[in-house]
């Protein structure tokens, strides 16, 4: 399951062999490209937000004035909307992107201990990158699938029951 999936998003300049933690160059052009096709929608500047993560991997903060400009905003709004949600990120993610669901149903059914595990095991925080570019760990709250907690995502796809062994398991498929 891909946790976001833009039915309006149409553009993509990143090229296909682009790493993730490769950023990609500030493109002013292309940031308006990919800004002009929401300006008109409502919630259009979500939409720009991912789009733009989508093409650079993250949200440069050089988009910052021209989103405010385009959905007229200030500056801190649009700031204010991309710090609230932490699937924006500030700088590029990792090959594989790992989520660990933090929220109360995951919490009750082992969470922290599935996280304090994946830190220790990836020699990573919640929020960091491994130096060697190949995992970036994230919090996320609640994945709608709090039935079968714990949750997490691996590349944005949703694993419910994880246990410690399988989050081992999952992680050496990906490594290999
Ligand atoms: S609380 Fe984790 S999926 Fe809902």
């Amino acid at each position: 399951m891909k946790i976001w999936k833009s039915r309006l998003y149409k553009g993509c300049h990143v090229p296909k062999d682009k790493t993730h933690l490769e950023k990609a160059e500030w493109d002013e052009k292309d940031a308006l490209q990919v800004i002009a096709q929401f300006t008109v929608l409502k919630g259009g500047l979500m939409e720009a937000l991912h789009g733009l993560q989508h093409d650079f991997g993250y949200v440069p903060p050089e988009s910052y004035d021209l989103l405010a400009d385009e959905f007229n905003l200030s500056r801190a709004e649009v700031y204010g909307v991309k710090s609230f949600y932490h699937d924006f990120r500030s700088e590029p993610a990792g090959h594989h992107v790992i989520q660990i669901c933090q929220a109360e149903s995951c919490q009750a059914r082992g969470s922290r201990a599935l996280t304090a595990h994946a830190q220790e095991m990836l020699g990573i925080k919640l929020g960091e990158t491994s130096q060697d570019g190949h995992f970036t760990l994230e919090a996320v709250y609640c994945l709608g699938n709090c039935a079968v907690s714990p949750n997490i995502t691996l590349d944005g796809r949703l694993h419910g029951r994880v246990s410690a062994d399988r989050f081992e398991q999952l992680i050496k498929k990906v490594s290999s």
